[in-house]
């Protein structure tokens, strides 16, 4: 039986993820910043839940190595634990700003700097990121959110070199549009106060961004989705998940368009005019 580590458990995708991965025969260590309000996962067939908040490096490195023994060996990791900030840069705090990427980028790599020891002895090993279609174009106001996903996309896309001679692969999700509480209450608001300027069109933003979440994509549909491609056993790199829809739409777009005709237009649209 296979193995998979799951970062950010508790709600959303990672969720999904577990119970799809389960339900397809893996053993899943389940991690989660409060594993003791977990009140469904642990009831689940070859499910363990374990706790681990990607910002603290003792506790990464505790999970992994329990998981480890546990499991008898990890042997994939999915890097799903993430949140977006959502505001005018100007109104980020140093640690607000910390905090994003600490959580969406440096966590991911607390996590496989954790697993890779084992994957190299064993020579095998899948690693995946979670990462958006926020990693290749650009909405108003998620500027930091962007960057951890901008540099989630080159981290990856370089991690890969070094170690597939090692047999270990690097799958980037890319994905949008997937119906979880990330636009909810999942969204880190800055608080902007001073900022009138910006008010406006930031509410105009915020706004549409929670329109747009009714029409996305079920988790449990994108999480069966991911599972197909992670196990596709494929060295190929970045997957859009889900396709179709406004997503493919947004891509052809942005691909048909120059820098300046994109943002304009896309600016009209959260703008209304
Ligand atoms: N939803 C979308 O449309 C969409 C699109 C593109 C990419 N993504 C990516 O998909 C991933 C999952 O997001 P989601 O949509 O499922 O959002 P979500 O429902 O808000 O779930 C986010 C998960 O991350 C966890 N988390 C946050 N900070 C953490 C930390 N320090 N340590 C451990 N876990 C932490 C949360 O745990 P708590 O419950 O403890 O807060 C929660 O389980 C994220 O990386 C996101 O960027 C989502």
């Amino acid at each position: 039986m296979k193995t998979v580590l799951i970062t950010g458990c508790s709600r959303g995708l990672g969720r999904a993820l577990v119970k799809h991965f389960q339900q397809k025969g893996w053993q899943v260590a389940a991690t989660m910043r409060r594993p003791d309000a977990e009140q469904e996962l642990h009831l689940l067939p070859h499910v363990r839940v374990y706790g681990m908040d990607v910002l603290d490096d003792a506790s990464v490195r505790k999970t992994v190595s329990e998981a480890q023994r546990n499991c008898d060996g990890i042997d994939m990791v999915i890097n799903n634990a993430g949140y977006g900030t959502f505001g005018p840069f100007e109104a980020a705090s140093e640690e607000e700003i910390q905090h994003q990427f600490s959580t969406n980028l440096f966590g991911t790599m607390r996590v496989i700097r954790a697993v890779l020891p084992q994957f190299r002895a064993r020579r095998r090993g899948v690693v995946v990121n979670i990462g958006s279609v926020g990693g290749m174009v650009t909405f108003p106001f998620y500027s930091l959110y962007h960057g951890t996903k901008f540099a989630l996309e080159g981290f990856s896309e370089s991690l890969q070199y070094e170690l597939k001679p090692l047999g270990i692969s690097v799958k980037l999700i890319q994905a949008g549009g997937v119906r979880t509480d990330f636009n909810g209450s999942s969204l880190a608001l800055l608080a902007g106060e001073g900022l009138e300027e910006y008010q406006e069109a930031r509410d105009k933003c915020l706004v549409a961004y929670r329109h747009n979440s009714s029409v996305h994509t079920p988790a449990e549909s994108v999480a069966a989705d991911i599972f197909e491609a992670v196990t596709d056993g494929t060295d190929r790199l970045r997957y859009i998940l889900p396709q179709g829809g406004q997503t493919s739409q947004l891509l052809q777009m942005r691909e048909a368009m120059s820098d300046e005709q994109f943002a304009e237009t896309l600016w009209k649209s959260f703008m209304g005019s």
